[in-house]
């Protein structure tokens, strides 16, 4: 597996995953004028990638080489749809694929998906363990708790299946975007991390 993760230089800045908004012509752009060290695909649905209407959730998934390393973030809440996705986004080359456990919208949530996984612990597991079946370098974008700070058990359940890397919303999903995030709790990620997983990278998100 080429784990790109480990050939970052310190410190290192990635552009967040915002559906409707970093598509290809978006990335294309920073790529182009002012790259970060990773980018990411709009969160693209594993379920529509796997039905008849394949073709257009593709578009999601356009990227160039100059967009390099591209991850592309995708949500399910079916284990054997994300391991059908994974197949696809690797024979399309991509260098990871991020799943996304924080988005709060309500359509997502109601598909068992986004931040409701933070209720849903043994579906995140299967969900990655999906991931790690087809051999790309698995990572996982989320918030610090549901409706409270969670840390120590909910950041901790993920750290125990050592992702390549965690990005971590400093944010609860009861909170949405509407408080400062809170970047006094990244001590704590960082202490955890280190016990659990050392090898995980640790990417804060919010208010950047
Ligand atoms: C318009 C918009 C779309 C977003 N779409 C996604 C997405 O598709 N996947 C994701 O993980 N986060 C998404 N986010 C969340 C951001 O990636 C990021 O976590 C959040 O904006 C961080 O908080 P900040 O705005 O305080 O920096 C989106 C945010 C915005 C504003």
């Amino acid at each position: 597996m080429n784990n790109f993760y480990k050939k970052l230089k310190k410190p290192f800045f990635v552009l967040a995953p915002m559906e409707d908004v970093t598509d290809f012509a978006f990335r294309e752009m920073f790529a182009r004028y002012a790259k970060p060290d990773i980018l990411y695909t709009e969160f693209t649905s594993c379920d529509g990638l796997i039905s008849a209407g394949r073709e257009k959730v593709e578009n999601d998934l356009l990227y160039s080489e100059s967009q390099r390393p591209i991850v592309a973030q995708l949500f399910t809440s079916k284990p054997e749809n994300m391991y059908k996705s994974c197949l696809i986004v690797k024979e399309l080359g991509f260098d990871g694929v991020d799943i996304n456990m924080g988005c709060p919208d309500k359509s997502i949530e109601k598909q068992m998906c986004g931040a409701s996984l933070i209720k849903n612990k043994e579906l995140a597991i299967e969900l990655i363990d999906s991931v790690n079946k087809v051999g790309l370098p698995v990572s996982v974008k989320t918030r610090i708790g549901y409706n409270k700070e969670e840390i120590n058990t909910w950041i901790k359940t993920l750290l125990l299946k050592k992702p390549k890397a965690l990005t971590i919303h400093l944010r609860t999903r009861k909170e949405m975007s509407k408080v400062p995030a809170n970047w006094e709790h990244m001590k704590k990620i960082i202490e955890i991390r280190d016990e659990i997983s050392p090898e995980t990278l640790i990417i804060g998100n919010g208010d950047v």
